[in-house]
């Protein structure tokens, strides 16, 4: 089978309905979350499995304490409780909620003794553990603790560059100035704190960021740059660089997903149709450069017949960036056909059916050939072969907490299109 000229994904070979599918792979999913649910309760997994399984999160002396093996540290704990989140919306089992508004508490307290919240990564961790149970069961302590976590990242905000900076303390001269494309799913905590609050400035400050990232980030040829360096002085753009990609000039497979989430994801809050353009040229180059499984290998320069992994989490967020570019094109009135750099032709509606057709296809695929079911695995995690840092020789070819929560996103939105984003 020979990969399709502007994506969708080669994976059909499936003999089983999607809905079949789906019923598995939550089934499945639900059951390894059951086990995580007894073997870690209110403490946290590490960032990805060691030899296919998670063990807690090492203990550490840092923010001026001493942690504990599985304290709340790093950007990751919150897809933990985010998956227990997604278990209750779709089962009602009491366990999974209490458990949740457990994390809410360990969450309210990491924002209150200042552990680990200088960079970015505030939104992953407060939009899934604090503003989903402000949503979902009215938990105040949630959101008030989400609205102390929105006010450090609006400190990160760089005038006037107009940027969110990633990583590191403010004067650090090695990360001053620099965004990078994972950013784009931090912006969501700043939009709920505009509504919550009734302040415009959280959500200015987030568009402004993705407008930024929209010019700089995304290059004329659709792909993504992993990192990128304003001036911080002037806000000059100056370059794009990689962390975890293969070159500069490569597209990093993650983020070119998450630039398809994130994008999707800034229309779904401004109402500004570029924004869902910009996500469609995302969507295509991530498409069109596919092996025949239709899980990307950890960056996008390599296919098939190249000796490198994949990363099975970056086709978890894409299936969910697709599905939710999918629906922002259904509902968006007068979005203007993008003008892409490839040769495409075909109209929204059509557009709309390829999105969600490859989602299908990709989530099918992660199913079939990327969970512990299918490859016989002793594993608690959801999903195997991720990648979290090849460069840096971290979580290579291994289960993670993101890839885990976003393939439970997934299931979650082919099962219950009228599910409400957690972002
Ligand atoms: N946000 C960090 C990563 O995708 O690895």
């Amino acid at each position: 089978m020979t990969p399709p000229r502007h994506g969708g994904v080669a994976t059909s070979e499936s003999s089983i309905a999607p809905e079949e599918v789906v019923g598995v792979a939550v089934r499945d999913a639900l059951d390894i979350v059951d086990a995580n649910l007894v073997t870690f309760g209110d403490r946290f997994p590490h960032d990805n499995t060691v030899d296919e399984v998670y063990q807690l999160r090492p203990a550490v002396r840092g923010w001026g304490q001493d942690l504990p093996a599985g304290s709340n540290y790093g950007w990751t704990t919150s897809f933990w409780s985010g998956q227990l989140w997604l278990a209750w919306e779709l089962t009602g089992r009491d366990r999974y909620r209490d458990l949740a508004l457990a994390h809410v508490e360990s969450f309210a307290r990491r924002v209150r003794d200042g552990v680990d919240l200088d960079h970015h990564d505030l939104g992953f961790l407060y939009s899934l553990a604090c503003v989903t149970p402000d949503r979902l069961v009215g938990s105040a302590e949630g959101r008030c603790a989400a609205l102390a976590a929105a006010d450090l990242l609006m400190r990160r905000f760089l005038e006037p560059a107009g940027i969110i900076q990633a990583w590191g303390d403010l004067s650090d001269p090695a990360e001053q100035g620099r965004g990078i494309i994972d950013s784009l799913l931090n912006m969501p905590l700043l939009y709920w704190a505009s509504k919550v609050s009734g302040e415009r400035r959280y959500a200015e400050a987030a568009e402004r960021h993705t407008r930024q990232l929209q010019r700089h980030i995304v290059r004329d040829d659709d792909t993504t740059f992993h990192t990128f360096h304003w001036d911080p002085v002037t806000g000059e753009p100056r370059s794009g660089s990689t962390h975890q990609g293969h070159a500069d000039d490569s597209c990093w497979a993650r983020g070119q997903a998450w630039g398809i989430y994130g994008f999707a994801l800034a229309y779904r809050h401004t109402g500004d149709a570029t924004f869902l353009r910009t996500a469609a040229r995302c969507a295509d180059y991530f498409l069109a450069h596919l092996p025949r499984d239709g899980v990307a290998f950890w960056d996008l320069v390599f296919s098939d017949g190249d000796d490198q992994p994949r990363d099975s989490s970056s086709a978890a967020i894409a299936a969910c960036g697709l599905l939710e570019l999918a629906e922002g094109l259904a509902g968006a009135d007068g979005v203007e056909e993008p003008t892409f750099s490839g040769e495409i032709d075909d109209d929204a509606t059509t557009r709309v059916a390829r999105y969600r057709e490859a989602a299908v296809d990709m989530v099918t695929s992660l199913a079939e050939r990327y969970t512990p079911r299918a490859l016989g695995a002793q594993s608690n995690a959801l999903l195997l072969h991720g990648v979290y840092n090849l460069p840096r020789g971290m979580g290579i070819d291994e289960g993670n907490l993101w890839g885990d929560y976003y393939y439970l996103e997934a299931l979650v939105r082919l099962r219950r299109p009228d599910w409400v984003p957690y972002w």
